[in-house]
């Protein structure tokens, strides 16, 4: 009788960091890498990345959950975390898929406790509920001075269209997320890396790749 041997479980890559880090840029580059090396790869985002979580990022994003109240948006984000986690990103880790996912729960850490003001208890608590065992095993930081990543930001956007949610925010409240990223680096630094993001992508992109080498031995 064939014997049909289970999968090795995929790995979890995250991508962290401010507006305009290039994360989305670097999560291309490093899935096309790990494709020539034979892999399978899923390439997702939060908020969204499942059907419905993708509707609630649209009513977090567009403002209208503002009103609400930061404790209600991390509600929210969680709650889109928990559809992605359950339909997409555990199943494909368990069929040995690699996921590299832009921005994951440390940005509820940073975005809602750190600058937001929600109590941290809360914010670490439905992590615990919602991530459960589908931690991260290695989350890049992109790190760059808040000025230069919102001045990308807003080129990227052009100047026709209006900043989201929280591209909208202040330059201190930017300063903020900053640091409350540097402080998960340096809370975890066998899950975290921080990586320069200022400078050109092929170098970020060589930095990252090696990375991943060292520690996943990929
Ligand atoms: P997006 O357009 O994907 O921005 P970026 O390119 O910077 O990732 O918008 C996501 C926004 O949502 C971003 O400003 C960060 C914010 N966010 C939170 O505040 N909390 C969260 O848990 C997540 C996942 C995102």
């Amino acid at each position: 009788m064939a014997s049909s041997k289970p999968a090795r479980r995929g790995r979890f890559i995250t991508f962290e960091g401010g507006e305009g880090a290039g994360k989305s840029t670097q999560i291309k580059l490093l899935a096309a890498s790990l494709r020539e090396a034979g892999l399978t790869v899923d390439e997702t985002r939060e908020p969204g990345g499942s059907p419905r979580a993708e509707l609630i990022r649209k009513f977090i994003l567009s403002g209208e959950a503002k009103p609400m109240g930061v404790a209600t948006e991390v509600f929210l984000f969680n709650a889109a975390r928990y559809d992605h986690v359950v339909n997409r990103i555990a199943p494909a880790l368990s069929a040995g898929t690699w996921v590299l996912c832009d921005r994951f729960a440390d940005s509820s850490r940073v975005y809602q406790s750190v600058a937001g003001g929600v109590d941290m208890a809360l914010a670490r608590g439905l992590e615990t509920l919602v991530v459960g065992e589908t931690r991260p095993d290695l989350t890049f930081i992109l790190d760059l001075p808040a000025e230069i990543g919102l001045a990308r930001a807003s080129a990227r956007r052009g100047a026709s269209d209006t900043a989201d949610r929280f591209e909208a925010e202040s330059l201190a409240m930017h300063e903020c997320i900053r640091a409350g990223y540097l402080a998960i680096a340096e809370e975890e630094p066998a899950r975290c890396a921080v990586i320069d993001a200022n400078g050109e992508p092929a170098e970020v992109a060589s930095a990252i790749r090696r990375i991943v080498a060292e520690r996943l031995k990929v």
